[in-house]
């Protein structure tokens, strides 16, 4: 009897239902309604303004995902992983990160296929190479920034405690977007200071996070372009998903500025979703990397290697790749 059977292709071929589903239970908030205790669908879907057509299918297909769990009455109530994580009101919410996707990123894969027939990037303002378009539009803006601090969040806890901070004392983060990075590892490290350093449109957001941390001033925004202005200074220079939006050329010209702008015994951390050296099993880094080929003029992501080649060019001594999370890894380098 043949055993080979299509089911493996028949769950990758429908996946997007799955992430759609939880996107839009992000976006309209089911999540964060029932942080405030269990709810029946009828007045669960009318809070939320969700139609009696899709309402019961929609949650259930929830509690089949494992996003909600429902009582013996009918009631419906987060998990403890969407209670801790989707509930936009606590401090270790990363929705951002689905409010972000389901706005503009989603969107930008319906043209995958347009990207690979054509190399061009399909996702409008940030298919120009940067970022200015796309803050022109201040609710794109909040959103993005809002979405890298839940992209980050978990990276930055591990970050925190995977790094001999006490040899250091200033960090300056490059694209540092609401600066979730150095507030995670000033709060862990109360001898660190530093700078946030982002595209000038991004400091409200960024000082308003630093201060609802109770960071200011210990923290600062420093506003510029990397691409024109060169870096800031620090013992410790961070670049967090910021080498893969870029080509080639301008990756390893961000790693030889970063060298230049180190003190000597100075560091710079890169973490990405790095891509196995193998580029054969690490589907979620491999995607990312379309992910840039659709939303980016000349972008992709790397394996350890690469970025471990590029360090080595530019003259950075003992270098170590490190997991961070489940998915996202660094690469650090010292001068
Ligand atoms: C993909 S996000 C990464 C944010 C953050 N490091 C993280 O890991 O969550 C890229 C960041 O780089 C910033 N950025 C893009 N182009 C820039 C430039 N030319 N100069 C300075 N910052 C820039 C963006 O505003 C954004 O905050």
């Amino acid at each position: 009897m043949d055993e080979t059977t299509p089911d493996r292709l028949i769950v990758i071929g429908n996946a997007f239902r799955s992430a759609k589903a939880l996107l839009s239970a992000v976006e309209l908030g089911v999540f964060t309604a029932l942080a405030e205790g269990p709810e029946d669908q009828e007045r669960l879907s009318k809070r939320l303004g969700i139609h009696a057509r899709g309402a019961r299918d929609f949650l259930d297909t929830l509690v089949a995902l494992g996003l909600l769990d429902r009582d013996a009455r009918g009631r419906y109530a987060n998990t403890p992983e969407t209670a801790l994580y989707l509930d936009r009101r606590k401090a270790t919410y990363i929705g951002g990160e689905f409010e972000h996707a389901g706005a503009y990123v989603y969107p930008g894969w319906s043209a995958l296929t347009q990207a690979l027939r054509t190399g061009q990037a399909q996702s409008g303002a940030r298919a120009t190479g940067h970022y200015g378009a796309l803050y022109a539009d201040t609710a794109a803006l909040e959103r993005l920034v809002k979405g890298m601090t839940g992209g980050s969040l978990p990276v930055a806890k591990a970050l925190a405690t995977k790094f001999q901070w006490h040899d250091y004392e200033t960090v300056a983060d490059v694209g540092t977007a609401q600066g979730c990075l150095p507030v995670h590892i000033a709060l862990a490290h109360p001898h660190i200071g530093g700078v946030g350093f982002d595209l000038p449109p991004v400091q409200p957001l960024f000082e308003a996070y630093v201060e609802q941390h109770g960071l200011t001033p210990r923290l600062r925004f420093q506003a510029g372009d990397f691409l024109r202005d060169g870096l800031p200074g620090a013992d410790v220079l961070v670049f967090g998903r910021i080498l893969h939006n870029w080509d080639l050329a301008t990756k390893r010209k961000l790693v030889t500025q970063a060298y230049a702008a180190l003190p000597p015994g100075g560091a710079l951390i890169v973490y990405e979703r790095l891509i196995d050296d193998a580029r054969k099993f690490n589907a979620s880094a491999l995607l990312a990397s379309l992910n840039m080929l659709i939303m980016t003029a000349g972008g992709f992501d790397f394996t350890g290697a690469d970025c471990v080649s590029w360090l080595e060019e530019a003259g950075f001594q003992n270098i170590e790749t490190i997991s961070l999370t489940a998915e996202v890894s660094m690469v650090v380098g010292r001068k």
